[in-house]
């Protein structure tokens, strides 16, 4: 027996029935308790670990050649998952069984994952906006899975998600607790994370289609 014994990677099937149904009706999923918390709690003390010494990158905005550093638009640190520890590896396989379900279920061709951990010092926020605009979409579905355990109920920093035809109307609150999954359509769902009163830690992927146009290389990043 291994003292940490890794839990099953996969989220539960009626979790991703459930989650499937959601994001058909609304364009978007929350539940809470999905991801396993022991997997959280070791995701969570990686990232801290790294951001303690400034093992992140300062957190952009647009890809490629237009990428730009704005922290009047976003405030996280992040750094890729690069599969260095089981703990990742574990994360990225229930993702990669996500991408299947997703993928019979709805037949979204995704071919992709890439995902980031990101760490908001007290005071950051990321300000309302769309994950990929249509027509260059090749992030097709978000996810974010959260990794602070007891978030405090004043902390702040919840992810507000608003109603995709109506940008000013917010549809949900999301608490950025330990165990809690959040999944959207990328190009339809505006969300912000209102500004956090307590470093606020999580992982935030994306389901990718390849869109590369006119032999023009799509950057992963
Ligand atoms: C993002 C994002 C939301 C969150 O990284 O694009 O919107 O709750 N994250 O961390
Ligand atoms: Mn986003």
């Amino acid at each position: 027996m291994t003292p940490t014994a890794m839990p099953s990677p996969a989220l539960q099937p009626a979790t991703q029935v459930a989650l499937i149904e959601a994001l058909v009706e609304q364009g978007w999923y929350v539940g809470r308790d999905v991801i396993d918390l022991g997997l959280c709690d070791v995701l969570n003390h990686e990232l801290l670990k790294r951001a303690a010494y400034n093992g992140l990158d300062e957190a952009g905005i647009g890809r490629g050649q237009q990428h730009l550093l704005r922290k009047d638009i976003r405030g996280d640190a992040i750094h890729w998952l690069d599969r260095e520890s089981a703990a990742q590896r574990q994360y990225l396989e229930a993702m990669g069984e996500l991408q299947q379900a997703l993928n019979q279920a709805l037949f979204l061709g995704l071919f992709e994952y890439e995902a980031h951990f990101a760490h908001y010092p007290p005071g950051a926020f990321y300000q309302r906006h769309l994950d990929s605009f249509r027509g260059r979409a090749n992030r097709v579905i978000s996810t974010v899975g959260y990794l602070t355990p007891d978030w405090p109920s004043d902390g702040g920093g919840e992810m507000v998600i608003y109603h995709p035809n109506d940008p000013s109307q917010e549809v949900a609150r999301v608490v950025p607790e330990a165990g809690t999954f959040a999944c959207f359509l990328s190009d339809t769902i505006p969300h912000e994370v209102l500004p956090t009163r307590y470093p606020r830690t999580s992982i935030a992927g994306w389901f990718r289609r390849n869109a590369s146009l006119g032999g023009v290389l799509d950057p992963a990043h």
